[in-house]
């Protein structure tokens, strides 16, 4: 189960693990409990089928998952999603840090992602993991009564030295 609150990741040990197209329905509850902005089955589905997808995992409960899909040697970050109960505990930092330094790992170069303008938690997150902004696009997301912004952000992945 996920640690009381209040209590720091260097007291709980989650893992990191793929994730797979059987857990498509614990997938879609855990973004449900997210936030406002979610996937539908179809697109989740593709994704475990296609891209990359990964969890955070405590006793078997879902923490955080993340998709990403690569192009060469450019990775893009296409979703991250932590329940509503368990934000702030570090739990984003700590999937999306373990799967960058494995995508640098194997000789990926960059990692894109694009977020709403106006979603500052995850901006808060991607900014403290080493991602900059390098673009926006104009009315690229559908919100309640019109159109918001996507920034582009960009981190330049690092190889650790052996
Ligand atoms: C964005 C999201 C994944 C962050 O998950 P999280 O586990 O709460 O993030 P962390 O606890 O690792 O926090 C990382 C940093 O983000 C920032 N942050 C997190 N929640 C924040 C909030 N509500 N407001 C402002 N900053 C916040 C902080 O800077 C934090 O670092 P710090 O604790 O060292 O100060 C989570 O809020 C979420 O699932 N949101 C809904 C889905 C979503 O918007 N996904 C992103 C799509 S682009």
């Amino acid at each position: 189960m996920a640690e009381p609150a209040g209590m720091g990741l260097s007291f709980f040990s989650p893992e990191v693990d793929t994730l797979g197209v059987d857990e498509l329905d614990a997938v879609m509850t855990l973004e449900r409990s997210a936030g406002p902005y979610c996937w539908s089955k179809a697109d989740w589905k593709s994704s475990l089928e296609q891209d990359l997808c990964y969890k955070l995992v405590a006793d078997n409960e879902l923490l955080a998952v993340a998709a990403f899909s690569v192009v060469c040697d450019e990775v893009s970050l296409l979703n991250i999603a932590v329940p509503a109960a368990c934000q702030g505990r570090g739990y984003a930092s700590h999937l999306l840090q373990h799967c960058l330094a494995a995508f640098a790992a194997q000789h990926l170069k960059h990692c894109f992602l694009e977020v709403r303008r106006s979603n500052t938690a995850a901006l808060a997150l991607y900014k403290k993991l080493g991602f900059a902004s390098i673009g926006e696009r104009k009315n690229y997301y559908p919100v309640a009564g019109g159109r918001e912004d996507a920034l582009v952000l960009l981190c330049q992945l690092q190889r650790k030295e052996q």
